[in-house]
């Protein structure tokens, strides 16, 4: 079903006393109805975080899996073993997986499917670099990662899906995608999907923006009616800018 959500992924930040403090921190503020909160710490600190925020509404989620189920994949995590630990959604596709680690579409389509297989949920990232927005070819570069990734998939598997376009430009860098190339780029993902599959699929995905949010410019691009919410970096790891921006819609 399409809901607000405001995730906040950690990246390689905060070890164990860290993450006590932040989300002890983010324990103590009213959450808004009607917003799924979400937070992604290091594997490491996973099973502490779902202990931490047992009773609290912010989800714990993972910033990756392998597709493997188990076996010889020295340092990797499967999605049984995220389980295990009380976690049920997981980021894949984010730019730095596809950039540092070298992780193609081919390849995220099957860890997708794991998860999905899992019964877990995905938060699939995607956007283009800025030389493909200059050259303006971003909106087929979107199209190409979406239907590499995804479009394999039944229709039903969908209401496992959130989606979170991120300009790669965008990501860490201070500069945010305007409102309107957010809700322009968001309403062609909907309709992208709407032609693969049907209206209702399309209109029941959420599809987060993510990007340089922050709690002085969140309000102004939730307010795009095709977007539902952010993925929020370097503003997610301070307790009051991450719930400023969980309020902003
Ligand atoms: P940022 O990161 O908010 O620090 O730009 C966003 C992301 O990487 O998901």
């Amino acid at each position: 079903m399409r809901n607000n959500i405001v995730a906040g992924n950690w990246k390689m930040n905060n070890d164990s006393s860290e993450t006590e403090v932040l989300l002890t921190q983010l324990k103590s503020f009213k959450k808004p109805e009607g917003v799924r909160i979400m937070v992604a710490p290091a594997f490491t600190q996973l099973a502490q975080s779902t202990a931490l925020l047992k009773d609290d509404a912010v989800a714990v989620v993972a910033q990756n899996i392998n597709a493997a189920a188990s076996g010889a994949y020295t340092g990797e995590v499967s999605a049984s073993m995220l389980k295990g630990v009380g976690v049920h959604t997981v980021i894949l596709g984010h730019s730095e997986r596809r950039s540092l680690f070298h992780e193609t579409d081919a390849g995220l389509a099957s860890k997708v499917k794991s998860t999905l297989d899992a019964g877990m949920e995905v938060i699939f990232c995607f956007g283009e670099e800025l030389k493909e927005r200059k050259s303006n070819t971003h909106f087929d570069v979107v199209a190409q990662q979406i239907r590499v990734a995804l479009f394999e998939l039944p229709v039903s598997a969908w209401k496992q899906i959130i989606l979170a376009y991120e300009p790669v430009w965008a990501i860490g860098t201070g500069e945010t995608a305007s409102p309107s190339q957010a809700q322009e780029m968001h309403s062609y993902i909907r309709s992208l999907i709407a032609s693969k599959y049907d209206q209702a699929t399309a209109d029941s995905v959420s599809i987060l923006y993510g990007g340089s949010v922050k709690p002085n410019n969140a309000q102004e691009i939730f307010a795009g009616e095709d977007v539902d919410g952010g993925l929020i970096g370097g503003a997610s790891l301070k307790a009051e800018d991450f719930m400023a921006i969980v309020n902003a819609f």
